[in-house]
């Protein structure tokens, strides 16, 4: 038997090498939502991914929504459920269970797991250690209950956790009253990248990047400028919306690349950050 095999494996650790050391020592910030987080395989292969990029030196921190398993819970306890422009519409009791989905099962899903494939992990809010400081955010004429913007930052917890373990940030918030609210995760993500001074913010997702036309897979966009993308914008509607909004804020935050990349491709994440091969769509300054 001739050994090809091998020899293309080896040539896929050559390529990413130079990637490793760029990379060294560098936060990347992974938005972490949608279909990715609904299915058992794909959430081992995140894990396996995430603890991967510490093993070689990178220093990742992971922001998640949890959209289609809050939707489920409200279901499930007889309660509307309602989205205005791409944002849960929000009530006490929304953000209530949205609290608990969030924090109580998917951030403790995902630190477990982190856990179990080698890098111990340390799951946060954004009540802890004072992470976000949130306002009510306006949308419109329209009023969409407790979702929060934020409005602060302090990431001094963060990198405190990061020297030692991988920090799973669950979107929610409390204002300065302490009244709580539901955050958009892609907006979350984008505040810490900018807060942190992270190389990229990377956005997982359920379809194959931003595309010019919602319906067709084919009308990827791979690539678009700041300027670009301010000019689209208003014209986006659903889940896309607040993800471009959220790249726009993190370019705008010193963050030089954001990523959307599709969550249901098997290590979207590693081909993205290692291989020459461009995948998804790629924003920049
Ligand atoms: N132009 C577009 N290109 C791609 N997807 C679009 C576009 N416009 C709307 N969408 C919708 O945006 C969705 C992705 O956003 P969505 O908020 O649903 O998921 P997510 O942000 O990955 O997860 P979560 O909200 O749970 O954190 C896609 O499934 C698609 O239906
Ligand atoms: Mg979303």
């Amino acid at each position: 038997m001739t050994s090809a095999r091998p020899t293309r494996d080896v040539g896929t650790i050559l390529e990413a090498l130079p990637y490793i050391k760029r990379f060294h020592g560098r936060t990347v910030v992974i938005k972490y939502g949608g279909a990715a987080m609904t299915d058992d395989a794909l959430k081992e292969e995140f894990a396996r991914d995430v603890v991967l990029l510490k093993y070689v030196g990178l220093n990742p921190i992971v922001v998640h929504g949890g959209g289609p398993d809050i939707t489920a819970y409200m279901t499930r306890l007889g309660m509307k459920v309602e989205f205005v422009d791409g944002l849960r519409v929000s009530d006490a009791d929304t953000v209530e269970v949205a609290k608990m989905v969030l924090v109580g099962k998917q951030n403790k899903d995902i630190v477990l797991r982190l856990g179990r494939h080698g890098q111990p992990a340390v799951g946060l809010c954004g009540d802890d250690g004072r992470l976000f400081t949130v306002r009510k955010q306006l949308a419109g004429a329209v009023d969409i209950g407790f979702v929060g913007e934020i409005e602060r930052v302090d990431a001094d917890v963060l990198h405190h956790i990061a020297e030692d373990y991988i920090p799973v940030v669950a979107s929610v918030g409390a204002d300065v009253d302490g009244t709580s609210y539901n955050v958009n995760a892609d907006a979350a993500a984008a505040a810490v990248a900018a807060a942190v001074g992270a190389f990229k913010v990377i956005f997982l997702t359920d379809v194959n990047g931003w595309r010019a036309d919602a319906d067709d897979p084919d009308s990827l966009i791979a690539q678009a400028s700041l300027d670009e993308v301010r000019e689209r914008i208003a014209a986006l509607q659903g889940g896309m919306r607040p993800k471009l909004e959220a790249c726009v804020a993190a370019l705008e935050g010193g963050v030089p690349e954001a990523h959307i990349l599709d969550g249901r491709l098997p290590h979207s994440l590693l081909l993205e950050l290692f291989t020459d091969q461009g995948i998804g769509t790629k924003l920049h300054r």
